[in-house]
């Protein structure tokens, strides 16, 4: 069986624990700093096994030394936006949060993949990669699938038809600056530029842009954590299943995208080995900047991290 170590136990980790346990595909470690919280959350998890029917374990754990032998760990631990809290107001408390746990990972599970999901997520990426010191196809970001998954909500519900005909990329970082791509957006294989018009389009990325922050205001005291979950266990059985889903991740990139030092989301093919390659699409110059605009509000948090 495989082993997945889920760091933080709070709405994002716990919610991600219960849908990796459904999907009945690894033995979890959830781990937290609150003494007591990932137990009883372990606890409740497993007693509902036999009413879902999956067949892992899932312990809780403030120990650590308890994530040796994982094959994959989501970083989820750290603070959650407040209302009118930007990403960046994050950095420094999350980054040393990042420090400690990959200073662990890299003790206890030296041959997992890691998948961050705290944010600013593409600079804690960065932070988690160079930490650590793992190659770049182990240490990478959830973000783009999220995001992708809010625009194709959103496409599907303006359609009113199935999600299933929906695909739709999101690249870039994940904040305000992300670049929703509606040239690759299809419904059925059929462009979006052939199915609605171009206001309807914009209104759409717009959303997309804000779906996080538009969560976060209706919610007041937290963030998403449904459609993050969603995308972390995708992600996580691509890797244990090996299954080579091509999805839009943070990845560390050494020229692709003509950018270099830096983690930004791009299409990367998932599997065994975590990220196996790099899909470099062919932008068309205004998506070349978008992404540019975006990387350029990345790299000033990484700038942050560095000083
Ligand atoms: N080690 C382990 N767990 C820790 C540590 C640490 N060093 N520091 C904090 N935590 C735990 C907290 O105790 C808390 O239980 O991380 C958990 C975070 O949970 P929540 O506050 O509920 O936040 P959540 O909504 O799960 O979001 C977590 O994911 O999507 C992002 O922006 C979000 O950065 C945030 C992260």
């Amino acid at each position: 069986m495989s082993k997945v170590a889920v760091i933080g136990s709070g709405n994002v980790g716990a919610t991600t624990v219960q849908r990796l346990a459904e999907l009945n595909i690894a033995d979890i470690v959830m781990v937290d700093i609150v003494e007591g919280l990932p137990q009883g959350k372990a606890l409740d998890i497993r007693q509902a096994a036999p009413l879902i029917g999956y067949d892992v374990d899932v312990i809780g754990t403030n120990d650590y030394a308890d994530i040796s032998n994982a094959d994959v760990v989501v970083v989820t631990a750290g603070i959650a936006r407040k209302p009118g809290m930007d990403r960046h107001d994050l950095l420094a408390t999350n980054i040393k949060i990042t420090q400690q746990v990959c200073s662990n990972i890299e003790k206890y599970a030296p041959d997992a993949i890691v998948i961050t999901v705290t944010n600013p997520l593409d600079i804690i990426t960065y932070a988690a990669l160079r930490c650590t010191q793992f190659d770049r196809n182990r240490v990478f970001g959830m973000s783009g699938l999220l995001d992708s998954s809010r625009f194709a909500s959103f496409i599907a519900k303006e359609m009113n038809c199935s999600i299933k005909d929906v695909n739709a990329m999101v690249l870039g970082g994940h904040g305000d600056s992300m670049v929703p791509l509606p040239e690759y957006a299809t419904v059925a294989g059929i462009p979006l530029s052939k199915l609605m018009d171009a206001e309807t389009i914009e209104r759409i990325v717009n959303r997309t842009v804000n779906a996080g922050a538009e969560i976060v205001e209706y919610m007041k005291n937290g963030s998403a954590f449904y459609a993050p979950s969603a995308a972390i266990a995708t992600m996580v059985e691509a890797i244990l299943n090996d299954t080579k889903r091509i999805i839009p991740a943070s990845t560390y990139l050494n020229g692709e995208y003509g950018q270099h030092d830096i983690c930004l989301g791009v299409p990367v093919k998932l599997g065994k080995g975590g990220v196996e390659e790099i899909i470099e699409l062919e932008l068309s110059i205004q998506e070349m900047r978008a992404l540019q605009r975006s990387a350029n509000v990345v790299r000033e948090g990484i700038a942050q991290i560095r000083s």
